[in-house]
């Protein structure tokens, strides 16, 4: 058991989190290429915080990078030992990224994928991610929704807008508890780190507000959670709704082009 935890924990998202967010094969080979390129020998071993079912992780371990991960949820790490055919690829630790179980300067490099969001106390888990770097080690973040082409892409998509107001007429505000941005993490981090962006990997999805909405009522995404069903579900009312009186069809695919933005904070050495 980890004690008193506020950061958003995925135990209820392990059976889906992998159908739901897979990239596609040629997407996933070159954003792991960009990833070993920054993972030298030197910024080895690697430690994943908020390593979830190891959808980045695993792709690194079989491309020879040491790894650790690290994790609040237990489902998710189970997960990650099924994806890796039964057996554990590399040490997992049942941990909260702000107090790490772990010796200072032990690792070459930190990997945090889509968590720092999730954690009110992302400052701390920063400190602890300086903490248990190698001077001249890195850390590696990615930060959710894309750069600014998905921002503009999608703002294109007709139901956006129209999605926007009724959450807003229904309460459903995301909450923002963690850090959003590589400037949140770059202003905090200050002078013990300096920020540069990885080459960007870019990606094309195709969505449609049929399939949007289903992973809305269905609560898949984790910025729904703190909502109850009954609240989803009229909000989902209305959109459909909203719909049908636009005439904006269900079905109607929309390329979204969008781009994986990752970024480095090294340490000096
Ligand atoms: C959106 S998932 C990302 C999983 C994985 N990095 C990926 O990209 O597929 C976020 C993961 O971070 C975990 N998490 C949230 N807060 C955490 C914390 N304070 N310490 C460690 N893990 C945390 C969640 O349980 C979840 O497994």
């Amino acid at each position: 058991m980890v004690a008193k935890v506020e950061s958003v924990n995925f135990d209820r998202a392990a059976g889906y989190y992998d159908a739901t967010r897979a990239l596609p094969a040629d997407v996933m080979a070159a954003l792991t290429g960009v990833l070993v390129a920054e993972l030298a020998p030197s910024r080895q071993p690697c430690l994943e915080i908020g390593v979830g079912t190891g959808r980045i992780a695993l792709p690194l371990h079989a491309r020879g990078i040491q790894l650790a991960g690290a994790d609040i949820a237990e489902a998710m790490l189970r997960r990650l030992v099924v994806n890796a055919d039964g057996v554990r690829p590399f040490p997992l630790l049942l941990a909260d990224a702000t107090r790490l179980p772990v010796t200072d300067a032990a690792f070459g490099s930190v990997l945090a994928v889509h968590v720092l969001h999730l954690i009110p106390a992302w400052r701390d888990a920063l400190d602890e991610a300086m903490r248990v770097l190698r001077p001249g080690g890195a850390l590696i973040a990615s930060f959710p929704g894309g750069g600014p082409d998905a921002r503009r892409n999608h703002s294109a998509a007709p139901w956006r807008q129209a999605m926007r107001e009724v959450f807003a007429r229904h309460g459903l505000a995301r909450a923002s508890s963690g850090a959003r941005t590589p400037q949140d993490v770059a202003d905090y981090l200050g002078e013990r780190a300096a920020a540069r962006m990885l080459p960007p990997v870019p990606v094309t999805e195709t969505q449609t507000l049929g399939r949007t909405l289903r992973g809305f009522e269905e609560q898949l995404y984790s910025w729904t959670w703190p909502f109850s069903r009954e609240q989803v579900l009229m909000a989902a009312a209305d959109i459909r709704a909203w719909a049908a009186s636009a005439n904006v069809s269900l079905d109607q695919e929309y390329r979204v082009e969008d781009s994986l933005e990752w970024w480095s904070f090294e340490r000096p050495s």
